[in-house]
């Protein structure tokens, strides 16, 4: 992995290889905040002993078989209350990453990406903020390639979704060319095209879903995601709107 070279301008530029380390995203903040990390400087380790996922999950991840990285985007050009956009483009940037490969990835809001009823990859986005901008973000990612045993049910990988051992340092590759196309879009163009496209991946958009919201199962439509990035659910004829913590799946 240490001997890769991104076909990028930024993102990737400067990649570190770690063989262990405990959680990419971690390292990357620590760098941030010490002044002594470039934008698009990329972190990848073979194994985490403390993996970090949303909502204070870990992520576990066979050595060796999969990819697990981070990095530092600076997006100074949106504002604090915007940051859920950066989900956006990491999100599409896996889909079309996985697309190539003849995957049909969706995105379980918020962004979790799904095959089927299989989670293939997550992704946790952590920033410093300044007043009202973002100062620095640490983008993690976490994605199925190789393994397929898994403890959970609900996981699959590349190679179980199309039979075949996949490069990980192509699937890098690509996938960092991709966050690249979508981050410079989202830095020279309106959002509208990006949550058009997110929406057009988005799981269970116009449908009715079951939640546990406060310990009460409840079903409603999926409506879209505000502009702060939360979830927008049409129960009992009232759009209601969810934070990550708010609400849950109960299924896909
Ligand atoms: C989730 O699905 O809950 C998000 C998982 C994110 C995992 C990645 S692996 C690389 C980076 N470092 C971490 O500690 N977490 C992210």
């Amino acid at each position: 992995m240490h001997k890769f070279f991104a076909k990028t301008h930024f993102i990737g530029k400067n990649i570190r290889f770690l063989p262990e380390c405990h959680s990419t995203n971690d390292i990357l903040m620590h760098q941030v905040k010490l002044g002594d990390a470039k934008d698009g400087d990329v972190l990848i380790t073979d194994f985490q002993t403390k993996g970090r996922g949303q909502r204070g999950n870990t992520w576990e991840s066979k050595p060796g078989e999969n990819l697990m990285f981070s990095i530092t985007l600076r997006p100074d050009f949106i504002k604090a209350q915007d940051q859920f956009l950066l989900t956006v483009v990491a999100s599409l940037a896996l889909c079309d990453t996985l697309e190539f490969y003849n995957i049909r990835p969706a995105i379980k809001w918020p962004n979790d990406i799904y095959v089927g009823s299989k989670k293939i990859a997550g992704i946790l986005i952590e920033c410093l903020l300044r007043g009202t901008s973002i100062e620095n973000s640490v983008v993690g990612i976490g994605l199925n390639v190789n393994q397929d045993i898994f403890s959970e049910a609900y996981a699959t990988s590349m190679k179980m979704e199309i039979s075949r051992m996949m490069g990980r340092e192509e699937t890098l590759s690509r996938i960092l060319i991709s966050l690249e196309k979508f981050y410079k879009q989202l830095r020279t163009e309106p959002s509208t095209r990006l949550m058009e496209l997110y929406y057009s991946r988005l799981l269970g958009l116009s449908q009715e879903r079951k939640f546990l919201v406060k310990e009460e199962h409840i079903s409603g439509v999926i409506k879209g995601v505000d502009s702060v990035g939360r979830l927008e659910v049409l129960i009992d004829g009232k759009v209601q709107k969810f934070g990550l913590k708010e609400i849950k799946f109960l299924g896909l």
